[in-house]
């Protein structure tokens, strides 16, 4: 990483009393406080440059709905101290991702345009680096994209949680779901916490832990188990959970470890 910095957060919204609290609560407002981070929202109204700060007009064409002028959105981002990505929120942009955030995280000044109504003129794509997705879905705005951008990317930042191995375990981080977590109490509506995790045996936690979170992944994500850097040890467990040797050749994952021949008995013994 090169940035000397904090990772600069610049948040271009037509509606700033959705995003402030975002930007200066909970864990981004202390990383703020502490310098690793800065995050500032923009009022694109502010660059309007009429007597009614309009910013919107009909789209050419005809149809339903107003589009934001490209014009505007230009001015706005030419008021940025040199952002290194512009990001452009829209549902027809890359899908989000860990490894999109993790990427992001390394930059210095990330600027995120958070669109209204039926988005920014076309044109505004020459301007960004860009476009990004949070989901196959509609929103009215990119105010709440803009927000998981932030909270997603904030917190890959070198000091921002606590527990820097902690993001590490993550869905995802791993290439994996993360694992159940417990705590107290022990028992709950009948339902006790696994007994592995309260014998303080590491080793055995350890490997419950990538059992569990290849038996999620199987269960509920498969798509992501190709690609994940599979032991052989994670493959015994795939194919103790059904999984075919087909399939593992397919995902790229290594055969499983030759069983354990056993220790031949001395003649004397
Ligand atoms: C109503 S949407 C515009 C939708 C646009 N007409 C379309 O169908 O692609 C208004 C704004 O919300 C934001 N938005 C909505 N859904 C989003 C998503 N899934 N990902 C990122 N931004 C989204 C974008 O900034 C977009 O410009």
């Amino acid at each position: 990483m090169t940035r000397s910095g904090p990772l600069r957060f610049s948040l271009l919204t037509l509606f700033p009393e959705l995003l402030r609290p975002w930007a200066q609560e909970a864990l981004i407002g202390k990383a703020a406080a502490r310098g690793l981070i800065a995050a500032d929202v923009v009022d694109l109204r502010a660059f309007a440059e009429n007597k009614h700060r309009k910013v919107d007009d009909t789209p050419y064409g005809g149809g339903a709905g107003m589009v934001i002028r490209v014009d505007v959105a230009e001015r706005a981002l030419a008021s940025l101290d040199a952002p290194d990505e512009v990001i452009l929120l829209t549902p027809a942009g890359q899908p989000f991702s860990q490894a999109m955030a993790e990427e992001l995280s390394t930059r210095a000044h990330l600027a995120v345009l958070c669109g209204r109504y039926e988005g920014f003129d076309a044109r505004v794509e020459s301007l960004v680096t860009r476009e990004v997705s949070i989901g196959d879905f509609v929103m009215m705005g990119g105010e709440a994209a803009a927000a998981c951008l932030l909270e997603a990317v904030a917190r890959l930042v070198p000091g921002v949680i606590g527990d820097e191995e902690s993001h590490r375990q993550d869905s995802f981080s791993s290439g994996l779901l993360d694992y159940p977590e417990f705590t107290r109490p022990m028992t709950w509506r009948e339902q006790s916490v696994p007994e592995v995790l309260m014998r303080g045996d590491h080793a055995r936690i350890a490997a419950w832990r990538r059992a569990e979170a290849l038996a999620r992944t199987l269960a509920r994500r498969p798509d992501l188990l190709p690609g994940t850097g599979l032991t052989p040890q994670d493959s015994a467990a795939l194919l103790a959970l059904g999984v075919t040797s087909a399939q593992l050749e397919a995902w790229g994952a290594p055969p499983p470890p030759a069983p354990k021949r056993p220790k031949k008995r001395r003649a004397d013994s």
